[in-house]
């Protein structure tokens, strides 16, 4: 059943870091600034009422599982496609070894092979406090917009509830770091993703005004990044991003994403109060869509600009609402 308790941590204790001039600063915030949100749609929250014990558990557990059970089979894996006499760049290939956890509606953590105990346990105790994490950022947002609280998290609904799940992904080292990425460059498709990153290794790298910046490494941090439905749903007023993450010569990096996405017969629209006070005009108005729908289209066309998924949709949904011509002779 899905559970809506309140988060441990308070609204007004959230503080976040932000890039500004060159550097990383630590800021405290009665709500989610909307200029903020909107400038740097990658946020770091540091005070986000997780147990760093429990991160800590997380993290150690995530790399010895990766180191029991995950690296020997990626080695292999690598060594059937050396890079050596590789000149250009490798197009259709990451450079990394992940696993996949489902939430919500239904875990399925349970059949998950090789997780030992305690690292399940670890894993359900963390994305119990990732999903309610999610959800106050989802009603900060709705309270920046100006929309009902629970706005968000209903437009995510369809009929079983949002889907949450987590991606526990390892970026080891590279030997050839400019012939490969460790994830090509992307926005993600879903709703809210709350990422728990290596706390030394770094790559994570978002595009900011035709520049790739850093999101470098700060222990017991969560980053938080905005996917594409949100942009829709905020009809373009809160964006998706595109991040990348870069292969390194050193140590293997860590990466838990935990996406927090419409269920997949959820209707995805702009939100009406915000075209209403914006009196947006007609053909500036994002897609309606099914967003099983649009996870099809973003399936082949992941590593490409969304904004042809955008146009792609708008053009299924024009043909979905035009009634056939009427034959006259
Ligand atoms: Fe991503």
């Amino acid at each position: 059943m899905h559970r809506s308790t309140r988060p441990n941590c308070g609204r007004d204790k959230i503080r976040y870091a932000s890039k500004k001039g060159g550097a990383w600063r630590v800021e405290k915030a009665s709500k989610l600034d909307e200029e903020k949100v909107k400038s740097e749609a990658i946020k770091r929250l540091i005070n986000h009422g997780i147990s760093h014990e429990l991160m800590d558990k997380v993290e150690t557990l995530t790399k010895e599982h990766y180191r029991k059970c995950m690296e020997q089979r990626f080695k292999e894996l690598v060594a059937s496609k050396a890079l050596e006499g590789v000149e250009t760049e490798i197009e259709d290939m990451d450079w990394e070894s992940t696993f996949f956890l489902r939430h919500l509606p239904e875990s399925n953590m349970s059949e998950i092979p090789d997780l030992e105990d305690d690292y399940r346990k670890a894993m359900k105790e963390f994305v119990v406090e990732l999903e309610k994490l999610a959800e106050l950022l989802l009603d900060l947002l709705c309270e920046n917009l100006g929309l009902e609280k629970g706005y968000l998290k209903k437009a995510f609904c369809g009929s079983k509830g949002p889907t949450f799940g987590t991606k526990v992904g390892n970026y080891p080292p590279c030997p050839r770091p400019e012939l490969v990425k460790g994830l090509r460059a992307h926005t993600d498709a879903g709703g809210i993703i709350l990422l728990f990153q290596d706390d030394q290794v770094s790559g994570l790298q978002l595009l900011k005004d035709g520049e790739w910046i850093d999101v470098p490494p700060m222990r017991h941090s969560i980053v938080i990044n905005l996917g594409d439905q949100l942009e829709v749903i905020t009809n373009g007023k809160y964006k998706s991003v595109m991040h990348r993450v870069l292969t390194q010569t050193e140590g293997t990096r860590m990466s838990i994403a935990s996406f927090y996405n419409p269920g997949r017969d959820a209707v995805i629209y702009p939100a009406p109060e915000l075209l209403e006070k914006e009196a947006v005009d007609e053909s500036q108005v994002y897609p309606k869509f099914v967003f099983e729908d649009y996870m099809k289209l973003y399936a082949g066309v992941k590593f490409q600009a969304k904004e042809p998924r955008f146009e792609a949709m708008k053009a299924m949904e024009t043909t979905a609402v035009t009634p056939a011509p009427i034959a006259i002779a």
